[in-house]
């Protein structure tokens, strides 16, 4: 071979593999995206942040995915609405993420099912989120106890509880 083919058979076997490389990690960015999709849907993350997805049996456009919700819910806590995540993600990094929603959030968010996840299936959640984009609206700002609630609201006030005496037998 001369020097020019060998150079050339070089720049083109060098071509052929970084191509394969960065096929094979796309090929894994769309796996851990779609493990995303498939973790949030199976943790529950669509039936409070995604409107109108416990009323439809979770048939809702992607378009809507975990945009947030107007209804509030309303208890001992104030009213608390399911942010935008998808707006959401957008202001955090990889690794606020992380931190954030490990640490302790106002109900009914499960804060504490996230604090129990691994590092991988919280990140492919956050990537999957991302992955969608940005859309929709801020949900409203929550409400103190006590205060007027003039949007939609669930009561999650708890009623008929037995008297704590009762309730530790
Ligand atoms: C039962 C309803 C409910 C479910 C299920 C739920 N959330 Fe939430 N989430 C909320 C509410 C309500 C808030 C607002 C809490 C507040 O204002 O303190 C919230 C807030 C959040 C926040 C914002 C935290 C911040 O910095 O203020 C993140 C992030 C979040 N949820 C992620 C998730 C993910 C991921 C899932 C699925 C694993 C999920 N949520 C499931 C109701 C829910």
């Amino acid at each position: 071979m001369n020097k020019t083919a060998l150079l050339y058979s070089l720049v083109l076997s060098s071509a052929i593999f970084s191509s394969t490389t960065s096929a094979t990690e796309a090929k894994k960015d769309r796996q851990e995206i779609e493990r995303g999709r498939y973790l949030a849907v199976a943790s529950g993350c669509h039936d409070c942040h995604t409107p109108g997805y416990g009323e439809t049996a979770g048939n809702v456009p992607r378009g809507q995915w975990l945009t947030g919700s107007i209804v509030g819910f309303k208890g001992p806590w104030g009213t608390t609405y399911p942010v935008n995540l998808r707006l959401y993600v957008q202001q955090k990094s990889e690794k606020d993420w992380l931190a954030r929603v490990r640490q302790p959030m106002r109900p009914p968010m499960p804060w504490f099912n996230l604090r129990d996840m691994n590092d991988a299936d919280l990140v492919a959640i956050y990537r999957f989120v991302r992955a969608l984009g940005p859309v929709g609206d801020a949900a409203p700002v929550a409400v103190a106890p006590g205060q007027p609630v003039t949007t939609p609201y669930i009561d999650f006030e708890p009623k008929n509880l037995p008297k704590q005496s009762q309730a530790k037998q």
